[in-house]
This record gives C-alpha cells, structure tokens and sequence, in this order.
C-alpha cells in the first residue's frame, strides 16, 4: 500500500514503527517497490554514494531531479521523499517553493525534505503553504556539519538538548507533516517524540522514536568511505536465507532472477524492516549512549 500523511499519523498514534529507507536508481527502487517498506528517501547522500562526491554540499538540483524520477521509475507504488541540496532553498521563500515544485512536477516525489529547525521554519511554512508536504530534519545536519565541527553527535554539550527541542517545536509549527533527527542522544529524541504530534523518525537518535532511516548503501554493505555507528549492515543476517533461494535449481533461479544481488538486496530489506518493526533494530549496538 502507498503511505500518505494520514497513514503515516496513523502509525505514529498506534506506535508502528514507520520503515525507511534512501534509493537513488532504478534497480534498487524496484527492490524496495516489492517490499512492505514505508517511505523511500531520495538523499542528497546520493552525491556521495552513488555519485562519488566527498560530502553532499556539491549535489545539484538537478542531479537530485535525475536521482529521484529514476527512483520514481522503479518504485511507483511508494511515498517518495526528495531532499532539497544545499543551496536550492536558503536563499528566499520563492527559490524554495520554485525547487521544491521541481521535485513534485518534474521527479514525481510526494514530499521534500530539508535540513534545519527555527533557522528555516520561514522556508519550511512557505513550501507548505505551496501545497508540499516538508520533512524538516535537525540534529546533525550534513550539509552544514563540517563547518559546525564534523560529523558527531549533537545534544551532549551544554545548551545543545534544549536548542535541538526548540528546532523540532519550529519545525512542527512552521507546518512540515513529520521531523527527521539525526544523530542524538536517545533520551533526547524520547523527550522530543513525545512532545510533538507529527511522526519523528530517527537516524542514529536511538530506539524511542516513531520510525527509523537507514541508508541503502549502509544496510547492503556497500560504500567503504565512512559508516557511521548507527549503520548496521543486514547482509549477514540473510545469507542462509539467500543460500535456500538459490538451492531451489540453479535455472528456476536464473529465471526469476533469484541468484544474484537483486534477490540478496531484497532478503536484506525485508530484514531491515521486520527488525525496525519488532524494535531490534536499532538497540543498544547501533545507538548513541546518552
Ligand atoms: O541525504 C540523506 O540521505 C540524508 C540522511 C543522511 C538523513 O539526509
């Protein structure tokens, strides 16, 4: 079934956890298409692990634009989240709804995301107003980290807890239909789910949330240039099961496409999503201590 805003409240009121994953291309978005998995987001991340860039402030509109239609192509059937790259949306209110209208028209994406609380709730109220439903995302904030300090948890130091609660309550009232915290302490991201209505889903912000991101490349295995703790990899927890697919005869395999990666990536998903939703994933092992 294809989430909309409303299902995903749902989710959020009856304490399911909600599944997320990135995409960036075809192949892989038909992988998630046949899986229950609730929401996909098209990342600027995409810069980095299928792009090759160093970190995501290079990433262009219109690179986005090409990622998130191929996404599209492959995944018809599921809530496609775009996330607007540096410098699409700063500026004014008028170049962000204008980008952000570029991802529904041009890519096909039903909702856009962007990084910041109380600094961007102006942006966040403007696109909304447009029609589009914003993600925000706070806590680290990748196109914004190195010149914050790094990639690090955010939240521990004085003031930071308080200044991470302000921006998720910004980020609600500006009216965007559900938040993204990256990166903190759990009891910080306990504390701010339970204070907003809006889903809050986490990336590396610990098990007491409404729903967990990972990325794609994270969860296969798949980019050697930086993982960080919360990136559990599920390969090795399907591998037995993707040993029985390919027992059932090596031609019955072949034609369904069952001996290779495709059917791999898509046991890894399915475990992914069974262990966001029994609440084992992410535990202690792939959670920041408080
Ligand atoms: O681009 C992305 O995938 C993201 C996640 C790191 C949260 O924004």
């Amino acid at each position: 079934m294809r989430q909309n805003l409303r299902t995903l409240t749902i989710a959020k009121s009856n304490s399911k956890p909600i599944t997320w994953l990135t995409c960036y291309d075809y192949s892989f978005a038909r992988v998630l298409n046949e899986t229950d998995l609730d929401l996909i987001l098209v990342g600027d991340s995409g810069g980095m692990v299928a792009l090759g860039y160093s970190d995501t402030v290079p990433v262009t509109m219109d690179e986005m634009i090409m990622l998130t239609s191929a996404v599209r192509r492959g995944a018809p059937d599921k809530f496609i989240i775009g996330d607007m790259p540096k410098g699409s949306y700063e500026v004014n209110n008028d170049d962000a709804i204008s980008n952000a209208m570029r991802f529904v028209k041009e890519a096909g994406a039903d909702a856009i995301k962007l990084e910041g609380g109380v600094s961007m709730a102006e942006r966040i109220a403007a696109i909304s107003k447009s029609g589009i439903p914003v993600f925000g995302h706070i806590g680290l904030t990748p196109q914004s980290a190195v010149a914050r300090g790094g990639y690090r948890v955010v939240g521990r130091e004085s003031g930071e807890g308080k200044k991470v609660m302000e921006d998720a309550l910004a980020v609600q009232e500006a009216g965007a239909v559900a938040v993204l915290l990256e990166a903190l302490p759990p009891t910080l991201s306990q504390a701010i789910t339970s204070s907003l209505n809006i889903p809050v889903l986490g990336i590396g912000a610990g098990p007491h949330v409404d729903g967990q991101l990972l990325i794609l490349h994270d969860l296969l295995g798949l980019y050697p240039d930086f993982r960080p703790k919360f990136a559990q990899c599920f390969i090795p927890d399907v591998l037995d099961s993707f040993q029985e697919s390919i027992a059932i005869s090596r031609e019955d395999a072949r034609s369904e496409r069952l001996d290779g990666l495709r059917e791999l990536s898509r046991l890894a998903v399915e475990s992914f999503i069974l262990a966001t939703q029994n609440r084992s994933f992410p535990g202690d092992t792939y959670s920041y201590s408080d």
